[in-house]
């Protein structure tokens, strides 16, 4: 079985980032420069995948907007034979690509934006990536986890070590390790307090789960803050599928926050081939 389809659910609210996503998805907001949304499409195309099924909730019209063609700017930029910038405007779609949009009406979680996509999913394993984690790798870290759905047909679910103290911003896992990066899951508990987290390890926006998780999250009730959890689907899962850990080789920034959405500005602007030497002199200038 191969990972043809991926999920993004972009229905949050993005309370942490008020007031700039009062009228606009925290998924547009540009790192350097691109949204959020299209680092992570462009991480599912690497990975192979070529239907894209975004989850949407309201204010998120920007979103079907940006993978649509745009005409007027099109000719535009082709008139003023500006033949670089169009080229960048019709890469944002590559043709082989297909996008599906499914309205969550309601916010009522995580798990309950990845079970709206059943009907278009119905029986495949599938990717889930969640576009405010945005994750630097090489291989990019989606693809490093299709590479190892290949040989391990089960459930992945992406993780890093995180600081005692954050244990309360993510679900954590511990497992039994059967390699150097991979772990058969034992545990999965969403955002417990530090004594209740089961190891260091917390999931980072990146999964690949098979079809048997529908099931799963349609049974959950509402868990952690009133909404459907993910994390409680995969609970489930693990009691009748093998579910495993997966340490990515790569960096992940929290751009769902203020700070690391700083973060991946500063480090992504000094890595930028054309930006990256002028930053850095300016950055120099600042003597911080
Ligand atoms: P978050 O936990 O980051 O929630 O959701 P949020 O609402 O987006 O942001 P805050 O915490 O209020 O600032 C994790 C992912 O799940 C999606 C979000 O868009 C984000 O990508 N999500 C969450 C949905 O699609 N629907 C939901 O009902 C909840």
């Amino acid at each position: 079985m191969k990972i043809n389809k991926a999920i993004f659910p972009v229905a949050g609210l993005g309370t942490r980032f008020l007031p700039a996503t009062k009228a606009q998805p925290k998924e547009m907001l540009p790192v350097v420069d691109k949204p959020l949304i299209q680092y992570a499409v462009e991480e599912a195309y690497a990975a192979g995948i070529r239907q894209m099924i975004f989850i949407n909730g309201r204010t998120k019209r920007s979103i079907p907007d940006h993978f649509d063609t745009a005409y007027e700017l099109e000719a535009e930029l082709a008139a003023a034979a500006k033949h670089e910038l169009l080229e960048l405007v019709h890469s944002i779609k590559p043709d082989d690509m297909e996008c599906i949009y499914i309205r969550q009406s309601k916010a009522l979680g995580l798990g309950h934006a990845v079970l709206c996509a059943q009907c278009v999913v119905v029986n495949e394993p599938f990717a889930v990536l969640l576009a405010d984690d945005l994750m630097v790798g090489s291989p990019p870290v989606l693809k490093q986890m299709v590479e190892r759905f290949a040989d391990w047909q089960a459930s992945i679910i992406a993780v890093q070590e995180v600081p005692k103290d954050q244990t309360r911003r993510y679900g954590m896992v511990a497992g039994t390790p059967v390699n150097d990066r991979m772990m058969d899951m034992t545990h999965i508990v969403e955002k417990p307090a530090p004594e209740d987290a089961p190891s260091n390890l917390g999931v980072a926006g990146r999964y690949i789960l098979t079809p048997g998780i529908f099931r799963e999250i349609a049974a959950q009730p509402r868990g952690v803050g009133g909404e459907i959890q993910l994390t409680d689907g995969i609970a489930a899962l693990m009691r009748r599928e093998k579910v495993f850990a997966f340490r990515y080789e790569g960096r992940r920034y929290d751009c769902g926050s203020k700070e690391g959405f700083l973060e991946a500005n500063v480090e992504l602007a000094l890595a930028h081939p054309q930006l990256g030497p002028g930053f850095r002199s300016y950055l120099k200038t600042l003597n911080l």
